[in-house]
Formats: structure tokens, sequence, C-alpha cells
């Protein structure tokens, strides 16, 4: 394959660049970076829809630098999300099931986000710790049982995939056994464009619609019953005023069931396929866990960037360093490019538990006010996750290469086999 030596072979805008291997990926924005600070500025990509059915919109700006990512990220008056923070258009169809606060703007934003915010807080997180210990440790038992009984053990199914979602269904109040069902349809809501999930806008509505009207469900019996899980509290929210409407509720428990459950797992699935890869940082970190733990999970969330991109539109003409985007026009922040910066991280795409700097990536946003609302949950999801396996299963190690996610939003893992003495 050539090298990326020009920016004209990265079509961003397709899957067929998002299949290719994470190196040639790095080489693509090594050279839009270059491009960015040394060349003509931001390049601006045609877009493809990525499933049937879908919308090719009129193209995107792409920021790949971390301070471009830094700015856009934080001027939310100038860069909009109302419409859509994926790179594509949203389909019309749509808009009902993914219209929460994480596609408005302030002031209503800042409403919605006040709700819920109070659920996330380190005090909050820390009081459902054990919670997270339990599930981990329950998953760990689970796992070594049916090792012990010959069968093979794939890590995400295993591991990583289960903790994120029985943390997040336990906050919404879903019951343990809807688990699964939240857990196919939050995959086919970020699994589309990807053939084990769905190609086409019809496969899309049916898992979006399905997990709305089990929302709406769950949150009528909350109104008359309500318990201390966040539906309750949503459903006995009021906005200037009024309560939710049934529709402003389900998109919301759609965003928390997605984003609390499709992003944790990729993070634990390429950290430990990382330090498999790195037996010396692996010892390090089971070594001194206590002190590298919290660096080690934002390690892994920079060199994973689970959540790729976020996309925004320019409500006037505005200059980013040397690119002007005319106002109407997307920008797509590439966090995972900001993330490997060489001006602020040294050899960017390797991955290091021991960098100094490495609590000021971009993995969870860039300061702006849709930061990540589950970044201290993740945090200590991603630590409690290898902590336990770390004590309980040492030699754990991933025996194959990733089967990932055809996807430009989320760096998905699909499946990722692994083995351990039992
Ligand atoms: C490693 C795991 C995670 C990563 C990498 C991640 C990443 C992100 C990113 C990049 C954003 C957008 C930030 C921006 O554009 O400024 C975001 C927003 C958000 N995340 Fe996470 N996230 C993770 C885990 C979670 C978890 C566990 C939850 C829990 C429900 C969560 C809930 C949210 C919510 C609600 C928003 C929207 C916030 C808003 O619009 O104000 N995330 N996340």
């Amino acid at each position: 394959m050539p090298a990326y030596r020009t920016v004209a072979d990265a079509h961003l805008g397709s899957n067929d660049f998002w299949i290719e291997p994470l190196d040639r990926r790095n080489e693509a924005f090594v050279a839009l970076r270059e491009e960015s600070k040394h060349g003509d500025g931001m390049c601006f990509h045609e877009e493809l829809s990525v499933i049937e059915g879908g919308i090719a919109g009129p193209g995107f700006w792409s920021a790949v630098t971390y301070d471009d990512i830094k700015e856009v990220n934080r001027k939310a008056d100038l860069f909009s999300s109302a419409g859509g923070i994926t790179l594509g258009e949203q389909p019309p169809e749509t808009l009902e099931f993914f219209g929460s606060m994480i596609v408005m703007d302030n002031p209503r934003h800042a409403k919605f986000r006040m709700l819920v915010q109070k659920g996330f807080t380190p005090k909050t997180v820390a009081a459902i710790e054990e919670s997270v210990k339990t599930r981990a440790k329950r998953l760990v038992v689970a796992a070594r049982e049916k090792a012990a009984g010959g069968e093979p053990i794939d890590f995400v199914e295993s591991f990583a995939a289960p903790l994120p979602l029985q943390i997040i269904c336990d906050m919404l109040g879903v019951p343990e056994e809807d688990e699964q069902q939240i857990f196919d349809w939050t995959n086919i809501i970020l699994g589309a464009g990807d053939p084990d999930f769905t190609l086409d806008l019809d496969g899309l509505i049916v898992g979006a619609s399905g997990m709305f009207d089990y929302a709406q469900q769950l949150g009528e019996d909350r109104l008359r019953t309500p318990t201390d899980d966040i539906a309750s509290v949503l459903m006995h929210a009021e906005v200037d005023g009024e309560r939710l409407t049934p529709a402003e509720f389900g998109s919301f428990f759609i965003l928390l069931a997605v984003a609390g459950n499709e992003t944790t797992r990729n993070a634990i699935s390429w950290g430990m396929h990382q330090l498999t890869k790195h037996p010396d940082q692996r010892e390090l970190l089971r070594n001194n866990f206590d002190e590298m733990s919290l660096t080690a999970a934002d390690e892994i969330v920079r060199w994973a960037s689970p959540v790729i991109h976020m996309r925004r539109k320019a409500n006037e003409d505005v200059t980013v360093g040397n690119t002007t985007i005319a106002a109407g026009e997307k920008v797509v922040m590439w966090y995972w490019s900001g993330n490997r910066d060489e001006d602020v991280f040294a050899d960017g795409h390797r991955f290091d538990i021991t960098r100094p700097n490495t609590k000021d990536m971009e993995g969870y946003g860039a300061g702006g006010p849709h930061f990540c609302l589950g970044a201290n949950l993740a945090r200590r999801e991603i630590q409690v996750m290898y902590d336990e396996i770390f004590r309980e299963l040492p030699d754990l190690e991933i025996t194959g290469e990733p089967d990932r996610l055809v996807s430009g939003f989320i760096n998905g893992i699909k499946r990722m086999p692994c083995e351990f003495s039992v």
C-alpha cells in the first residue's frame, strides 16, 4: 500500500478509510496535521453516507490538531451541536430518537445537563464503586468457570462489554433480564454501517425505536412509582417549569445507555490489547497499581480514543488557525488525531502509561460544555476491571487480533480472544 504522502488519500468521510489498519490511519492523520500546521490549513472532506438510505451531506472541515480541536470544542457559542454530532447528516426519521442534550446548545443544554449531573459526580461514582467491584468479580468468576469447562473466552463478551452495560443499566433502573436487549439496541445504534449490525437506515430505525419505546414505558412506570434511579429523577424533573415530554425522556435514556455502554467497553478492550503487546508496561502497572492505574486508564483512553470524533456546525463565519469556516459549514473534531498530536504527545501513536501529560488528552472531549459526563465513572470502571483481572487472572492475555467495528465514530472491537490459566 502506498504511504500517505498527501492528504488526498485520506477519505475520512468513507468507511473504506476506517477499515484500514490503525498504522495506516495514523499515517493519514500525521499527514493531515502536517497540512494543517504547515500547509494550507484544515482539509475539507467529501462526505459519503455510511448506511443505505442515509444522507450524504455537503462535506466537512477536519480539525486535526490538538489546539484546533480545543478551540472548536470550547467556542460552543460559535460552533453549534444542534442538528447532530456525528459527521453525517441526521435523517429526519431519527431526529426524535437522538434529540437529547448532546445535540443541544446553551441555554437549553445547560438545563438538561444539570438534571443528571448529580448522578455522575466523584461522590456518586464513589457510592456505586462497590457495585462496580461486585459486578467485576462476578464476571471473573463466570469467565473462569467457562474456561474451566473448556470453552474459548472472548474478552469483549466476558469482560469489557458486560461491566459498563450492567452499571449503566443499574443506574437507569433497567432490570437485569432486559440488559441483553439494551446491549443489542446500543450495538445497532452505534454499529450502523457495520455488516454485523445494520447496513441500512431501516435497521437503525428498528433498533433506535425499540429502545425509545422501551424507555418510555420505563419512564411511565417511574412516574407512577419512583425509585432512586436516574429514570425516576428525570421523569420527575422540570425544565422551564415543565416536566420532560416522553420523547425528551426517551432520547435522554438513549444517550445515557449508548454513551455509558459503547465507549468504556472499547477502552477496556483496547487497553488489554495494548497491555498484552507491552508486557513491561503491564508488569509496571500490576506492581504499582494504586499509584499508576488512574494515569494508565487515561493513557488507554488517549491511545484508543473510543470516540473518534464529534462534529459541530459554524453559527457564523469563523477563522480557526488559518482556515475560515463559513456559517453553516460543518467541522469535525478528530479526537483520535488530537490525542496523537506530536506537539503535545511525543510519539503519540505509542502506548505509554508513563507519559507525563496523559491527563491532557482529548478522549473525553476538550474542555467545552459537552465534556463527557461519565468520565469519572468510566475511569473507575476501567481501573476496577483491570484490578480484578490482575489479581484473579494474572496471566490473562489477548491471543488474537481484534475484530474491529467498521466505524469512523466509535473505535470499537467486536470480538477478541483471550486465554488464562484456570
Ligand atoms: C472511556 C469511556 C468514555 C469515553 C471515551 C467518552 C467520550 C465522550 C466524548 C468524547 C464526549 C463528547 C465531548 C465533547 O464533544 O465535548 C462524551 C459526552 C458524553 N458522555 Fe462520555 N465517554 C465515555 C464514557 C461515558 C460514560 C460511562 C457515560 C455514562 C453515561 C458517558 C456519558 C456521556 C454523556 C451523557 C455525554 C454528553 C454530555 C453533554 O452533551 O453534555 N460517557 N463522552
